[in-house]
């Protein structure tokens, strides 16, 4: 049988990345303007910065990407068993795609056919793991979407006709509060049909030493990413920011179970960024808090289950319980006044 050709197989839905810019100067403003300040970590993720988060994954320090993949590669059969016959795989946050990978072998094994859609904000990145992983597998299709997390899974509804299973992995969950955690599950449980699944990966508490090397590695990856928020804002926004005048800081905060990251001011200064055209004073040792990742107890994601509306089907840890990928399916029994 003739296969079609990689570009055949492959299509990019996209949605208005013009305005996903225009939010930038206004949440910049608004984050350097705030006390605290604080810039949101969305923003992490060009091109650049998909690169960057990249390395990072390769890091020892950073445990969490070789416990999850060892968890998926451990138990891909047994994951997809919870799957009804010709289910799409959806991915959130897709990035390059790797630990993916062991479920799209294990379904095309079962099905001889997949559709995979990455939703991701870096067209770049979508557009360069499709075609890897095309070449890979003749038997593969992309529907790939280059859009927030709510807004792309609704885009996709007029093109996946079929059961699905939405992959949340990374523990990008962590970067969210509870709250907002719940409530972002709590819509997408609403989009889901009765046999749609939900995998999600789940950094769990553990000592601090462990947690805090993972986002101060020695070899400087973090802070670099960390550092790629002020150099976007250089590139994109105009800004003055001297790279120099900053550093990386990252502590677990054990009562908020989460590992909070800054940049701090190595003096005082002000800075300029020619969108919006405003300047911000920094005191010396003033932060920026740039991001959150919680983590969370075995007794925390069954709250969070409880209060999205989703039931727990099952769940997998790796051998030293540093990480655990979840599934759920939606509760068709989730009232409204539980939560
Ligand atoms: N989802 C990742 C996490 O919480 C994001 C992350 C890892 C990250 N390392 C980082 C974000 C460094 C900012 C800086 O682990």
């Amino acid at each position: 049988m003739q296969h079609s050709s990689a570009r055949n197989r492959s299509t990019m839905i996209t949605t208005d990345i013009e305005s996903f810019t225009r939010s930038f100067a206004e949440d910049v403003h608004r984050g350097l303007s705030a006390a605290p300040k604080h810039l949101s970590c969305i923003y992490f993720y060009d091109y650049q910065g998909s690169l960057l988060f990249e390395r990072i994954c390769r890091l020892p320090e950073y445990y969490l990407t070789e416990a999850e993949a060892t968890i998926l590669r451990t138990f891909s059969e047994e994951i997809t068993s919870y799957l009804p016959p010709e289910a799409a795989l959806v991915e959130l946050g897709s990035g390059s795609c790797v630990k993916t990978e062991y479920l799209i072998e294990e379904l095309l094994d079962q099905y001889g056919k997949v559709t995979y859609s990455p939703i991701d904000i870096s067209r770049r990145m979508l557009k360069e793991s499709a075609m890897s992983l095309l070449e890979r597998y003749a038997d593969l299709e992309i529907i790939s979407v280059a859009a927030e997390y709510d807004e792309g899974i609704r885009r996709l509804e007029a093109h996946l006709d079929r059961p699905k299973l939405i992959l949340w992995l990374g523990s990008s969950i962590g970067n969210f509060e509870f709250a907002e955690a719940a409530y972002f599950l709590k819509n997408i449980a609403r989009l889901l049909a009765p046999e749609d699944l939900l995998l999600i990966g789940f950094d769990l508490v553990k000592d601090r030493g462990v947690l805090e090397s993972a986002y101060n590695d020695s070899s400087g990856a973090t802070a670099r990413f960390n550092f790629n928020l002020l150099s976007r804002i250089n590139r994109e926004l105009s800004g003055e920011f001297d790279l120099d005048l900053f550093t990386h800081k990252a502590v677990y905060n054990e009562k908020r179970s989460r590992i909070e990251m800054h940049l701090v001011s190595r003096c005082e200064q002000d800075v300029y960024v020619g969108d919006p055209g405003s300047s911000y004073h920094f005191d010396e040792n003033e932060t920026i808090h740039t991001e959150n990742s919680h983590k969370f107890t075995m007794e925390a994601i069954e709250t969070l289950s409880r209060r999205a509306g989703m039931r727990m089907v099952k769940q997998w840890l790796d051998d030293k319980k540093y990480f655990c990928l979840t599934l759920f399916r939606p509760d068709r029994h989730h009232h409204e006044t539980e939560t």
